[in-house]
């Protein structure tokens, strides 16, 4: 059994990366705290400090936060590409930065991207940069970590729990279950493989 750190865990792709990790012990985290473990706000290095200290020993971080906004490229304002780079892009890198202090060793990383950097859709030019470039961080920082530490990224499609959500703006998408991305999830924490997107589509 590993001691998990799952952040965003009330999200809905926070639950959908819990039906994967049933056999480990997970400690949740979230940004309001409500009905988790910590409280953490991924873009602030001092609270991710405090996180990793608060809960000691752990094995792996399963990180599901990324907030992004969405709108057409041309009205996307400085301030809504910065919130994009400041979630998903340097909170995730900064988790990883930061967690390499703190992680066990043989310990893994895994991060969240998303489907749209590989099948573009109007009004998601920052999530799908930024999941484009969270791919790339995870392929080539892998090389980079030591004490046998891994990292790899999920890059799911649409979740059908989130199909009420973004389905009028991914005509012709086909949502997956929750418990199919989990299955991503378990295969990074559980598995060998680092430096890997795993891609889960329909
Ligand atoms: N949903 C999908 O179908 C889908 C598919 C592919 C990729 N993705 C990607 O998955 C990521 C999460 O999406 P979601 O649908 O799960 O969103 P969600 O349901 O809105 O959940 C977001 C979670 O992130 C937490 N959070 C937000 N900002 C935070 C911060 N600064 N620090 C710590 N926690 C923070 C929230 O915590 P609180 O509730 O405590 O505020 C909540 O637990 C996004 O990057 C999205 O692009 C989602």
């Amino acid at each position: 059994m590993k001691t998990i750190i799952l952040i965003g865990a009330n999200g809905k792709m926070g639950q959908a990366a819990m039906t994967g990790l049933g056999k480990h012990r997970v400690i949740t985290a979230s940004r309001s705290g409500e009905g988790v473990d910590y409280k953490v706000d991924i873009t602030d290095k001092e609270a991710i400090h405090a996180l990793y200290q608060q809960v000691g020993h752990f094995d792996a971080v399963v990180n599901t936060v990324g907030v992004c906004e969405y709108a057409p490229f041309e009205s996307m304002t400085s301030a809504q590409w910065d919130t994009t780079i400041q979630s998903k892009l340097l909170g995730q890198i900064n988790l990883v930065n930061i967690g390499l202090q703190y992680i066990g060793d043989g310990g893994s990383f895994t991060l969240i991207s998303g489907i749209l950097n590989v099948k573009p859709v109007p009004f998601a030019i920052a999530d799908a940069t930024i999941s484009g470039a969270i791919d790339t961080f995870v392929k080539c920082v892998a090389h980079e970590l030591p004490r046998g530490i891994r990292i790899n990224v999920v890059n799911p499609t649409v979740l059908e729990e989130a199909w009420h959500v973004y389905g009028d703006m991914m005509p012709g998408f086909q949502p997956v279950p929750s418990a199919l991305v989990g299955k991503a999830f378990e295969r990074a924490v559980d598995g060998f493989i680092s430096g890997e997107v795993l891609f889960v589509d329909a």
